[in-house]
């Protein structure tokens, strides 16, 4: 136990990842991969949370599996320095969700609110899967079988990493520190916390079509950038334009360095100027869309190149999971073992036991 630093977190594999992750989540995970300074780092693909509200499309779910791999891969994530992993493949996770249930209320897990919004959209209200309702349990059990301390999220994630943090706390008191508590770990940007969609809409999602893809090919950036909900006010040049909820801005915060305005837009030293002239009116949206596509390319350009060299071998890609599948099973055997131990079920490993019952029964004391 103690002081290691470990670092955890995952994706559900409904769909390929877009620039909302890779602000949110994924830039951190391989600027912190980058950085060292940490003993371990685990990045898995949650599939089997993926099926607690996709039960009845597992190829859909299987299909994404690969795709998201391969967005981790061309993002920069190494599988010499992260352990890279499917959920599904670790049988252990469930055993530990078993035992975590019995530390979690339903009022509880009814007061998530990221599960509360997602039983909304979903349209679930009264047919809640069970296994849905209760992914938090199986999330706090994807956090601490590996004993993580810290987990890069997105701002959603907040009210997982909350529950976990409270079984963690529970199971020690009832049982003896056994688990490690983690910590959360948000994108240092307020931009980046929650990315809007292209059209605006607070949450970027396949079905509104308003995502911008990793893999997303220049042209289609470019397309979906140039059409960008920007301010409805803001109709001719010289109009003054509003900045908030101006999803172009929205994504200039998110993006947006220094070194951009050398290099594509010199007129303007930094992001400030842009807005302020934006606000005085003079400056049209075209010439600002026009900026963030030059930046979006550049960012976009090297990830798209490198998924494509990663998806020439696809057997290297599956052979890559199948190899971090059992480093990381190994990993939370480890724990569940632990977990047993302190709640005593660890019958047979436990060789003080039956000389225990021995003399009990022969001391005569039932
Ligand atoms: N719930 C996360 C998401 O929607 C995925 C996830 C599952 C996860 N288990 C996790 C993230 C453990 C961090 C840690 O993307």
């Amino acid at each position: 136990m103690g002081k290691e630093k470990i670092i955890l977190t995952g994706d559900r594999p409904t769909g390929r990842l877009h620039i909302g992750h890779y602000v949110g989540s994924l830039k951190r995970r391989v600027e912190l991969q980058e950085a060292g300074g940490y003993n371990k780092m685990f990045v898995f693909i949650a599939d089997a949370q993926a099926l607690t509200d996709n039960i009845d499309n597992p190829e859909k779910v299987r299909q994404n599996v690969i795709e998201v791999a391969l967005d981790y891969l061309a993002c920069g994530l190494d599988p010499e320095k992260a352990t890279i992993f499917i959920q599904s493949q670790i049988p252990e996770l469930c055993e530990l969700t078993f035992y975590y249930m019995d530390l979690v209320t339903v009022s509880r897990l009814q007061r998530n609110p990221t599960v509360k919004t997602e039983i909304q959209m979903r349209n679930f209200e009264t047919s809640i899967p069970v296994g849905f309702f209760t992914y938090p349990i199986s999330q706090a059990a994807d956090i601490t079988a590996f004993r993580a301390t810290t987990v890069p999220v997105g701002e959603d994630q907040e009210p997982m990493l909350e529950q976990a943090r409270e079984i963690v706390r529970r199971f020690n008191y009832i049982y003896g520190e056994t688990l490690v508590e983690p910590e959360i770990l948000l994108p240092d940007n307020a931009a980046c916390l929650r990315l809007p969609g292209t059209d605006g809409k607070a949450k970027m999602s396949k079905s509104l079509g308003n995502c911008i893809y990793l893999s997303e090919e220049a042209d289609e950036i470019q397309k979906k950038i140039m059409s960008m909900y920007t301010d409805p006010g803001h109709i001719r040049v010289q109009d003054p334009g509003k900045i908030e909820g101006n999803t172009v801005f929205t994504y200039l915060d998110a993006f947006c360095r220094p070194e951009h305005f050398e290099r594509y837009l010199p007129d303007y030293p930094n992001l400030d100027e842009l807005k302020a002239h934006y606000q005085r009116g003079g400056l049209g949206d075209v010439k600002v869309k026009r900026f963030l596509n030059a930046i979006m390319q550049e960012i976009l350009e090297p990830i798209r190149n490198r998924r494509k060299e990663f998806s020439k071998d696809i057997p290297a890609v599956y052979e890559m999971l199948r190899k971090g599948c059992e480093v990381a099973r190994a990993t939370a055997a480890d724990t569940l073992a632990d977990v047993k131990k302190a709640m005593k079920i660890n019958y047979f490993d436990d060789t003080e036991l039956i000389a225990e019952q021995v003399k009990r029964f022969a001391e005569g004391k039932e």
